[in-house]
């Protein structure tokens, strides 16, 4: 049984690295922003509550992140372990986190800080772009999509800029994370959970980081 959370800046490469480690641990991913994308693609009241927030680049309400985060944990899939990402982003879902887990009589064992200045954020942010069918990432520079445009992954043609990736929304993303994210560090040091992971390299670097953290 393993919990990790993984975390760090916009654009440190959570969900990068969380894609990675759900191959090589076996347990799943779960992203908010991601749920959250799903669920205003879907339409539903839920999508729509969060879609100005997320478009603003500011943090979606604690009770409407904690519902979804609740749903998801009951899966089966998630009943050996889970990767968090871009979860918890408050000190209050943090206290929420534990609290659910330890109903299940498990704790967070893992944070992994993935640490990324923010000028580099800002360049990986605005060159990400995204699979609308499968989430899959490229990076303009780094990893770019095929010149078919088809997805590597999934073959669609939908590969498009997040709304909230251009620089003025990632600056706002960043201020949030210094505000509101980053003070959860101090929530789970003293239990001695927190690795500081450097975040500059390349994804392979990372990821072996990542595992020696790991143990
Ligand atoms: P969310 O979707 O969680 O976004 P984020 O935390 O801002 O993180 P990103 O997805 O932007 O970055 P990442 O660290 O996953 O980086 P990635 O691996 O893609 O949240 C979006 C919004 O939803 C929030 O602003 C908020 O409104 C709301 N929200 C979500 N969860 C919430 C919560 N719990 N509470 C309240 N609100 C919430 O990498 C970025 C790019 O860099 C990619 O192009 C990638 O290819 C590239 N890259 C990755 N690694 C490397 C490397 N080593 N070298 C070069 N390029 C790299």
């Amino acid at each position: 049984m393993t919990d990790i959370i993984l975390f760090g800046p916009p654009g440190a490469g959570k969900g990068t690295q969380a894609k990675i480690l759900v191959k090589r641990l076996g347990i799943p991913q779960i992203s908010t922003g991601d749920m959250m994308r799903a669920e205003r693609k879907s339409g539903s009241e839920l999508g729509k509550k969060f879609e100005s927030f997320m478009t603003q680049g500011l943090l979606v309400p604690d009770e409407l992140v904690l519902e979804l985060f609740a749903q998801r944990l009951q899966k089966d899939d998630a009943q050996s372990g889970a990767i968090f990402d871009g979860f918890p982003r408050t000190v209050a879902q943090a206290e929420a986190l534990d609290a659910t887990l330890a109903k299940l009589d498990r704790k967070v064992d893992h944070v992994i800080a993935l640490e990324v200045p923010v000028e580099p954020v800002i360049e990986r942010i605005t060159g990400r772009r995204v699979c609308l069918s499968c989430g899959h990432t490229y990076h303009m520079r780094y990893s770019p999509p095929p010149p078919s445009g088809k997805c590597v992954e999934c073959g669609a043609t939908d590969i498009v800029q997040r709304a909230d990736d251009t620089e003025e929304k990632v600056r706002t993303r960043n201020s949030a994370y210094h505000e509101n994210t980053f003070p959860i560090l101090a929530h789970y040091e003293p239990g001695g959970a927190v690795s500081r992971v450097d975040g500059i390299g390349s994804v392979e670097e990372i990821t072996e980081r990542v595992m020696n953290a790991l143990g």
